[in-house]
């Protein structure tokens, strides 16, 4: 018996990373999982899925559209009867000094991680108030809540926008029986972090990545189903009176605050 048995489930930007972590953890746990993306490979991961014996489906749209969005929620509840979860993780960044960034680039960031996960709540959320009953899981991010590097203006701007949505939706929520809560990843081993290792040492991004590991107190990065554990955590009953929360998965890489440079 899965603690997520029965539950109809949406993950964003599910083909690879974090999303596809998640989508396979809720599988896991009972949920049929709907693995939405407008990558082609979202339909093979979602085979990959249903080959180890659970339930999974696809659904290929770009986020930052609302009336796609739309119109691929309308048809997986006219198909699956509802939506109990929505792990909204589909999200974009580009690594851009502030003086170097464009209006172009702003408004791409911005479509898919703000206009992408309103899109997303806006579109599950009268079924979720039909119901009674509703999950809402948004991906924000260590990176402009609490800390920054350089280049992430844009990026913090966004991840700050999802973890205020996630507070305010979870008001508003709350007396319609949804729950709405942010996660808040460190460093994630997925391809999107590979390409960033590639990009600074294109000699060795393997190095890359161990030098960032050995920055964090546990030593290495997270894991993509380390993720969707806290997800389907906070999708389970486990998690019922929890709201308007923001967890940090960093495997403490948001402690240190000197780098321990005065015992060095
Ligand atoms: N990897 C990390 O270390 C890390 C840390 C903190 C937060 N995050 C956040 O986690 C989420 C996932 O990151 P990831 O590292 O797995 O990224 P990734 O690039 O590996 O995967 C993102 C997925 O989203 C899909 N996607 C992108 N734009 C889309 C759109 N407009 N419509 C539909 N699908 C779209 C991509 O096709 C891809 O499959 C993002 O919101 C990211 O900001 C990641």
């Amino acid at each position: 018996m899965g603690k997520l048995d029965g539950k109809i489930a949406i993950v964003t930007g599910a083909a690879q990373g974090i999303g596809n972590g998640s989508a396979k953890v809720l599988a896991k746990h009972g949920a049929t999982v709907i693995l939405v993306d407008f990558a082609e490979s979202v339909a093979d991961a979602a085979e990959e899925i249903r080959k180890m014996g659970l339930k999974a489906d696809s659904r290929r749209v770009d986020v930052s559209k609302l009336e796609d969005v739309q119109k691929v929620v309308d048809d997986i509840v006219a198909q699956y009867g509802k939506v109990d979860i929505l792990h909204n993780n589909a999200g974009v960044n580009r690594r851009v000094k502030f003086e170097d960034m464009d209006v172009k680039t702003l408004n791409f960031i911005f479509g898919v991680n703000i206009y992408g996960v309103w899109n997303m709540a806006k579109a599950v959320y009268p079924y979720m108030m039909k119901a009674g009953y509703g999950r809402i899981i948004n991906t924000s991010s260590v990176t402009g809540t609490k800390v920054v590097d350089e280049g992430q203006t844009t990026y913090s701007m966004t991840k700050g926008a999802v973890s205020a949505l996630t507070r305010a939706l979870a008001y508003e929520a709350g007396p319609h029986g949804i729950t709405v809560n942010a996660v808040l990843p460190g460093w994630v081993r997925t391809p999107k972090v590979e390409q960033v290792a590639a990009d600074s040492r294109p000699e060795d991004p393997e190095s890359a990545l161990r030098d960032m590991a050995s920055f964090i107190p546990l030593k290495r990065l997270c894991n993509i189903e380390e993720i969707g554990d806290l997800v389907a955590f906070l999708a389970s009953d486990d998690a019922k009176y929890i709201t308007g929360t923001e967890v940090i998965i960093d495997g403490g890489s948001t402690l240190p605050e000197t780098f321990d440079i005065l015992h060095a």
